[in-house]
């Protein structure tokens, strides 16, 4: 029986570095994207060192998304311990220039895809007694800023959503933890108007690196919330 792990948005940037992470530590990795060139990207370093990776491919705004996720996953023999809820967008401009499309992707993606998701495998966990449920936040999920309301707002409700189900699961043996990340060279700042120096961004490698650090089966505690930034502070 694989022990699996599922991480949304593993077709580039900190998805594709989790999922790797995950690989070596033995997980049967899921991963989730639109991007097949990015997805095979990620399946190829996950099979240069010999580990077990599915790749499936979708669209996480789709309403049938979590039935075309369990339809995949559900051929996989082992049980889904680790939900790494990453995929995620961020659009950034004034809130008069903010389309309702582009409020509506960010808070399908970044909220409704994690709702989903957490739906479809909360049962199996609570018979199991066992799992991790992870959410990419982001500094913006505590703290305004400006040019991003919708992005914020979207990384707000995520975070009451994951206190939530938290609460919910005290007594499951259900980890909940929400990872909030300062700012990440990624490919999200590829689109993206701004002075900052990616050079001086956090790396993806640390990043995951930190995030590995929370998936932990043995002891009775959970980090609940782990705030990531660089030494410096904020951009
Ligand atoms: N980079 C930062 O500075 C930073 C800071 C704090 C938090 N975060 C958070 O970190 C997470 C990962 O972002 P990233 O920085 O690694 O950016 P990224 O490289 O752009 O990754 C975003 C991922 O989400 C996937 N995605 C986008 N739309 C999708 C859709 N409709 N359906 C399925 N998958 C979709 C993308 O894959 P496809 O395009 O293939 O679908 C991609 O794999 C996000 O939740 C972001 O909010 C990032």
């Amino acid at each position: 029986m694989d022990r699996i792990a599922i991480v949304t948005g593993a077709s580039s940037g900190l998805g594709c570095e989790i999922a790797f992470k995950l690989a070596k530590k033995k997980f049967h990795v899921v991963i989730i994207g639109r991007s097949i060139k990015g997805l095979k990207n990620t399946f190829d370093k996950i099979d240069n060192i010999n580990e077990k990776c599915t790749i499936v491919q979708l669209d996480l705004c789709q309403d049938n998304c979590a039935e075309l996720i369990e339809k995949q996953v559900g051929k996989i023999k082992g049980n889904v311990e680790v939900i790494v809820n990453n995929a995620g967008i961020g659009i950034f401009k004034n809130v008069e220039m903010l389309s309702i499309n582009e409020w509506q992707k960010m808070i399908s993606l970044n909220l409704t895809a994690a709702f989903l998701l957490t739906k479809l495998y909360v049962p199996k966990m609570k018979k199991n007694k066992r799992g991790i449920l992870l959410y990419i936040n982001s500094v913006a999920g505590k703290k305004g800023y400006p040019f991003s309301s919708g992005y914020v707002a979207s990384k707000f409700a995520l975070r009451g959503f994951a206190e939530s189900v938290r609460e919910e699961l005290r007594t499951e043996g259900i980890k909940v933890v929400s990872i909030f990340p300062g700012a990440i060279d990624t490919p999200l700042w590829d689109s993206v108007d701004s002075q900052f120096d990616r050079k001086e961004m956090m790396t993806i490698t640390e990043v995951a690196e930190t995030i590995l650090s929370t998936i932990d089966f043995k002891n009775i505690s959970v980090i609940e919330e782990l705030v990531i930034r660089r030494i410096k502070g904020d951009f």
